[in-house]
């Protein structure tokens, strides 16, 4: 159905002052010796990962986030990124905006699971930000949309610590209601969206039309909802991202990982991982760090040519399922060796689950002081070596897998020198 009255022109929206930023921070000079610490092999004490409690009692909290509302990508081919979504991951068509429902320069589709909203944009002439955004980065995230109650303290609140503005409150409205929307900048060309839909009862956004296919019907997967987003930004600006998020958006860091944690024999990297008050939303920051080869963050920067998001994390209540049924779809996963599994139970003691189907799909696990968890990353869902998914089942754990990190990070090593990038 399209929208009988809007509060704005759609297009409104998207007329923005795109930064395309010129590709990857400077790297710093790489030196011949670098300390032995980053060379050695991380044998990581169990349990060694406190989460620190998030919510301040003595703070109100300036931005009260209810979770993550959408995310967009922008892409070279909308309705192909689409299909490939709900035939391999299981979302739904949800809605759609475009020429047939009044906007001229895009194509928008919108798809669903449970409470993960995916939206996939592109971009209609070869000029304006959306296809400027494929040609530096390929197909990627722009839009991480957090739900909130009231969009425009959200901006004001942001703008006024500091961070840029991306978009000016704006309300968008149709014969299904209001949504009020702002945004503020992140990382490279990355922007924070506020989406206030307390007023709305249609299926996605105004200006966009409901999106159905009753001849085609795929089943969801088990996917449920956004876990945490993981950044990768430039060398050294670790720590002025969390600061921005500390800053700007009242968030706090809650883990870090230093290069020790995070190494291998050839390649590390650093972490920081930075929550909501209410834990809500977590978003970890990583930047590449110095080591006999090329960072994974640092192979993402170039062929992404700036700071992006690098995974998204989706959970699940039963990833033997999920993951049963993403690889039957097509769905490629990282391999950690068959040795990972012969000594589990002595890393992470007792777990629920039977180790065969564990060891079948790939599936790691970790403990840390509150419970464990279960973890199987994708490889690249794109040509370029850039963004992943990680799948996730949490049986207690708060903590992101730093048990696992040795074994993942030597596979994704091995899928960097089979393209010829370590
Ligand atoms: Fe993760």
């Amino acid at each position: 159905m399209r929208p009988t009255a809007r509060g704005t022109d759609g297009c409104d929206l998207f007329i923005e002052v795109i930064k395309l930023k010129s590709a990857t921070q400077q790297k710093p000079h790489r030196v011949a010796e670098a300390g032995n610490k980053l060379f050695t092999l991380n044998n990581i004490p169990m349990p060694a990962q406190t989460i620190k409690e998030t919510s301040p009692s003595t703070q109100t909290d300036f931005l009260p986030l209810l979770g993550t509302d959408h995310i967009e990508f922008y892409v070279g081919n909308a309705k192909q990124a689409a299909h490939y979504y709900i035939n391999a991951f299981g979302f739904q068509p949800l809605a759609y905006t475009g020429p047939e429902t009044g906007v001229k320069d895009r194509a928008s589709y919108a798809v669903r699971q449970n409470k993960l909203t995916f939206v996939f944009t592109a971009p209609m002439k070869p000029n304006n930000v959306i296809a400027q955004h494929v040609h530096q980065h390929g197909d990627g995230v722009r839009v991480l949309a957090l739900l909130v109650e009231d969009a425009r303290a959200a901006w004001k609140e942001t703008t006024a610590r500091g961070a840029g503005s991306y978009m000016e409150p704006i309300t968008l409205s149709d014969d299904d209601g209001e949504v009020v929307l702002s945004g503020i900048n992140l990382y490279g060309d990355t922007v924070h969206v506020f989406v206030e839909r307390k007023n709305y009862h249609g299926s996605f956004m105004p200006g966009y039309a409901k999106w159905e296919n009753p001849r085609f019907a795929t089943k969801e997967t088990g996917l449920l909802y956004v876990d945490h987003c993981v950044g990768n930004v430039g060398w050294n600006q670790m720590n002025r991202w969390a600061k921005f998020y500390e800053e700007v958006m009242g968030f706090r860091n809650i883990l870090t990982f230093d290069d020790e944690d995070i190494s291998t024999e050839y390649s590390a990297l650093m972490s920081k991982v930075m929550s909501n008050g209410n834990g809500y939303v977590k978003f970890p920051i990583n930047e590449p760090a110095e080591g006999k080869k090329k960072s994974q963050v640092e192979e993402y920067l170039e062929f992404y040519n700036g700071e992006g998001v690098q995974h998204i994390a989706m959970a699940t209540n039963d990833i033997v399922t999920t993951v049963r049924e993403l690889m039957s779809r097509g769905v490629e996963f990282l391999e950690v060796p068959a040795s990972y599994y012969d000594d589990l139970l002595t890393r992470v003691g007792h777990i629920d689950e039977d180790i065969a189907p564990l060891r079948e799909l790939g599936i790691l696990v970790d403990r840390d002081n509150e419970g464990y968890l279960l973890q199987l990353f994708s490889k690249p869902v794109e040509d370029r070596p850039t963004l992943f998914f990680e799948i996730i089942q949490r049986k207690g754990a708060r903590s992101f897998g730093k048990g696992n990190f040795k074994a993942l990070f030597e596979a994704i090593e091995k899928e960097q020198g089979r393209r010829g990038n370590l």
